[in-house]
């Protein structure tokens, strides 16, 4: 819902180049596959190299390893670029925008609250089989303190799922 939120605010329309940085991580791998099943975008996903396949099978067209290559220097211009990890600086990443581009950064354009329309909309996307959440591992409710470990290295790749109840056996 998060993802939606942001890319909804650039009105993006097919066949425009959307840029995603953080495409392996939870924000971004749901935006990189809204980006290119939803809004039909050629889309590019910035991530490492251990996560080029991951982001390339959500749907990316292309994808740069920001450890090896600034975006920047390309040579490419993008209708809309989304950090969606938060950890581009603006006034570097706007270097690559069109001059009509939009700029969308998840701490700021996420909007407030969550709502049941964001949700159902979502939900519809779902049921079109286009939308697949990446997860990466599970926890049980005793293991949130190394769940919360594990996701604050920042390099989890998509989600983590923490499970509050199992059936007895
Ligand atoms: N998750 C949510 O539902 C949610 C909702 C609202 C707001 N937010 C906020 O949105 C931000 C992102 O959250 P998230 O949960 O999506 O993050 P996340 O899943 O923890 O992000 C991890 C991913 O970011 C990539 N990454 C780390 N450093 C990077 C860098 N310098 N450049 C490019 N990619 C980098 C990692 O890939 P590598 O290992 O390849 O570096 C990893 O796959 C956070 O500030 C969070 O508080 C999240």
């Amino acid at each position: 819902m998060t993802a939606l939120r942001c890319l909804r605010k650039a009105n993006i329309l097919p066949r425009q180049k959307v840029l995603i940085y953080g495409a392996s991580g939870a924000v971004g791998s749901c935006a990189v596959q809204l980006a290119k099943h939803h809004f039909e975008a050629d889309v590019i996903g910035v991530c490492s190299a251990a996560n080029v396949e991951l982001v390339k099978s959500l749907g990316a067209d292309r994808v740069v390893d920001y450890t090896r290559e600034d975006f920047t220097h390309r040579g490419e211009t993008y209708d809309v670029i989304f950090d969606a990890v938060g950890k581009l600086s603006a006034e570097h990443g706007k270097k690559a925008l069109k001059p009509d581009g939009i700029y969308l950064n998840v701490h700021k354009d996420s909007g407030n609250g969550e709502k049941l329309a964001d949700l159902l909309a979502l939900k519809d996307i779902i049921d079109t089989g286009k939308f697949k959440p990446v997860i990466d591992h599970g926890y049980s409710l005793e293991q949130i303190v190394e769940a919360h470990r594990y996701v604050d290295t920042g390099h989890k790749k998509g989600n983590v799922v923490i499970r509050v109840w199992a059936p007895p056996v």
